[in-house]
């Protein structure tokens, strides 16, 4: 069984890029399954920081094949800026491959995205402005355009030709993707073949989820959420396997909550101690550089994404960040209407209706940026994580210190 999904079991950047990089060492595939640039990786590497939105995150690994899958949708734009920044750092990218089956963005679903948050006006979702939405919403009206179209000039001329309504510079839109299509073209391929001759051939895949779990179309804070599937199932649907191969089921938790955009966010802090967080945590976008809301970590929220994508181990990220309060909250359930409840809603009315009660832990107030054991971090932080664990009900094989691909725990 030689795959393993990882997922954010959270609002989204929980610190996916770093422990997928990590994680690549011993992998010799590393797909993305769904969403498309809104995603924002970071992997830093001996002080070299990069930020991945399209490319999978195992691509510093020189021997790890890159799938960007069916379920994606991609902006060949934004993709081949991509491809050259990371070949213009040394970057060897012909291991990269997209599906031909992934869905196009177009400049007219960027222009929607954009011009429908602006008429949504207070009641903004807070959208990365990447077209994204409207790009999956013509994928299930089944009218967008597929990668694949890009091998064959004149079928991509005629399929944005088609598109209605007509695109008022449509001509200069098709001479801009036939550019992006020669270039892209040698990229391009039959993803589920290719995963399934690895699969045959005993290689590890591993499955880089983007977003989070809070953020799934059809299990996040609806309509508060992103279009795609990042719940560990749209891996299947996304790169077309099945869960026989599945051995892993990674949920990367912060060892706090952010959430970046608009929706419900019980724990949220909006006090100073939701200033450091952001402050030290250096909660700011990697796609768009907004500043990310920051609050204690929910229990309740990740009860619930421990369910629905079957996670069988925890990786805990930036547990450092912490190191700089006194008292650490995590909230252990929520007061709805009266009533005290331990089952996340999901009705995003509810849920911004719900109170946290919190269980306080005492700050163990030193940096743990060095260390590299469990028994190397202070007792309160190694009670923190063992709490977790008892919570959840699976092990945390990998805790992040820092940033740095080294600054990891694993055991
Ligand atoms: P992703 O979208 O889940 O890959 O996460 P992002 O890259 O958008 O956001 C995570 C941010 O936290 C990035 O700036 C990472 O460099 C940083 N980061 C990841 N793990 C740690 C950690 O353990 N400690 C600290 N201080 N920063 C971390
Ligand atoms: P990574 O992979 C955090 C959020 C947006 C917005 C909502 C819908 O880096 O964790 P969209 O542009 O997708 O239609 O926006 O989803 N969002 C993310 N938040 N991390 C992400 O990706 C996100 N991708 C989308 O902020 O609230
Ligand atoms: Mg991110």
């Amino acid at each position: 069984m030689p795959a393993i999904i990882l997922v954010g079991a959270q609002w989204g950047d929980e610190g996916k890029g770093k422990i997928t990089d990590l994680l690549a060492a011993k992998a010799d595939v590393v797909a993305r399954w769904g969403g498309g640039d809104n995603a924002g990786h970071t992997v830093i590497v001996r002080g070299e920081r990069f930020a991945l939105h399209l490319i999978p995150s195992g691509v510093l690994h020189p021997d790890v094949e890159c799938i960007l899958g069916s379920g994606m949708v991609i902006n060949p734009a934004r993709l081949v800026e991509e491809l050259d920044g990371l070949a213009i750092r040394g970057v060897d990218v012909s291991r990269v491959r997209v599906s031909s089956a992934a869905h196009l963005i177009m400049p007219w679903h960027i222009a929607l995205d954009q011009a429908q948050e602006a008429a949504r006006g207070g009641a903004k979702i807070g959208t990365t402005g990447r077209g994204i939405g409207p790009a999956y919403a013509d994928k299930a009206a089944r009218v967008g355009i597929r990668v694949g179209a890009m091998l064959d000039d004149a079928a991509l001329i005629a399929a944005i030709r088609a598109h209605n309504p007509p695109a008022p510079d449509s001509d200069a839109i098709a001479q801009q993707y036939l550019k992006f299509a020669q270039i892209l073209r040698p990229h391009i391929a039959d993803t589920v073949l290719l995963l399934h001759q690895r699969l045959a051939a005993g290689k590890t895949i591993l499955c880089e989820g983007a977003q989070g779990t809070l953020l799934d179309l059809d299990h996040g804070t609806y309509p508060f959420v992103t279009s795609s599937s990042p719940v560990a199932g749209g891996a299947f649907t996304g790169l077309g396997f099945g869960p026989k191969h599945v051995r892993r089921v990674i949920g990367v938790a912060k060892a706090y909550s952010t959430r970046v955009g608009a929706g419900p966010f019980p724990t949220e802090l909006t006090d100073v101690t939701g200033d450091k967080l952001v402050e030290v945590g250096g909660e700011f976008g990697t796609t768009t550089g907004r500043r990310r809301r920051a609050g204690w970590l929910d229990a309740v929220a990740l009860r619930y994404a421990m369910e629905v994508n079957g996670i069988t181990e925890l990786a805990v990220t930036k547990l450092d960040v912490l190191s700089a309060l006194e008292e650490i909250q995590v909230c252990v359930a929520y007061r709805l209407r009266g009533r005290r409840i331990l089952d996340m809603p999901t009705d995003a009315q509810a849920l911004a209706e719900c109170k946290p009660e919190y269980e306080t832990f005492p700050g163990w107030m030193s940096d743990i940026t060095q260390a590299r054991t469990r028994a190397e971090l202070p007792d309160k932080a190694q009670r923190y994580i063992e709490w977790m664990e008892n919570e959840f009900g699976v092990p945390i094989h990998i805790i992040s210190v820092g940033p740095e691909r080294d600054q990891t725990i694993e055991d």
